[in-house]
């Protein structure tokens, strides 16, 4: 197994049913690595560690924020109390409040940068004095297409998964000796409840982008997620890898 003995935190995967950090979960601890969920909506984060005991796994869930750093530092504390370290965090949690420039208000900018990009920078920091301390870890965050196209109707959130990408970039160039890596996965169209809200004309006009003329599934995304989680990636970081069907390119 590719992540024996290892310990993963994974935030924002409460989404039970379909988000893609349910199935970056599943797939992780297939692996054989023991998985912390963390999520705003505790319930959910419960069922998805339930599905993953119900494989043979171990899991646990905590609620929380990622744009409070106090959480963030007890969801650190907590995991390496009960399993003595910390080998994986996969910055997933993110929303959407979309609107046009002109319209959006200073609640839907600030929403989106304090959970998107500045709960990476917290989760990031509460990671890395464990991982600095044993001088190796991983660290996957979930960027977007959206943060190297831009997109109308989403510069929050475009901008803030720009972000994501440059401190990605940041943290790798910092820590790199220290034996920590960072990439980021930008994932284009998934199925999932973020799209799932999306008109049908929107959809079609989407599908219009994508050279594979198919949305993306959450398990395309987990599995990149564990290539740059596990060994087999153990050569790259500061990397930005596109699971879009070839739409940003
Ligand atoms: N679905 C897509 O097509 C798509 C495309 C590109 C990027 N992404 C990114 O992938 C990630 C997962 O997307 P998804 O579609 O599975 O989303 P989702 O809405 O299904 O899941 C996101 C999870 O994050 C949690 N969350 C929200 N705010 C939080 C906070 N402050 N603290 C802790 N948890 C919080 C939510 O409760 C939810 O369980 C997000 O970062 C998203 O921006 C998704």
């Amino acid at each position: 197994m590719l992540l024996e003995g290892e310990v993963a935190l994974i935030t924002g995967a409460g989404r039970n049913g379909k988000g893609i950090g349910r199935s970056i979960a599943l797939k992780l601890a297939s692996e054989g690595a023991k998985i912390c969920i963390v999520d705003y909506n505790v319930s959910d984060a419960e069922l998805v560690a339930k599905e993953v005991m119900e494989a043979g796994g171990e899991a646990f869930a905590m609620q929380g924020s990622v744009a409070e750093f106090d959480h963030c530092e007890k969801w650190v504390d907590e995991v390496v109390k009960k399993w003595g370290k910390l080998d994986i965090l996969v910055n997933n949690a993110g929303i959407t409040r979309d609107n046009l420039i002109l319209k959006m208000s200073d609640q839907e900018w600030d929403m989106v940068l304090s959970t998107n990009l500045k709960g990476v920078f917290n989760c990031t920091k509460a990671a890395l004095n464990q991982m600095f301390k044993q001088r190796s870890g991983k660290i996957v965050n979930m960027a977007s297409v959206m943060g190297i196209m831009g997109n109308p109707g989403q510069a929050n959130y475009s901008a803030s998964k720009g972000g994501v990408i440059a401190l990605t970039k940041t943290t790798a160039k910092e820590y790199g000796k220290r034996g920590i890596r960072a990439n980021a996965i930008a994932p284009g169209f998934i199925q999932t409840t973020m799209t799932e809200e999306m008109t049908e004309e929107a959809k079609s006009k989407v599908l219009d982008m994508i050279p594979m003329k198919t949305l993306g599934t959450p398990d395309d995304v987990a599995n990149v997620a564990l290539f740059l989680s596990s060994s087999l990636s153990s050569y790259l970081t500061g990397v930005v890898i596109p699971v879009d069907g070839g739409m940003a390119m």
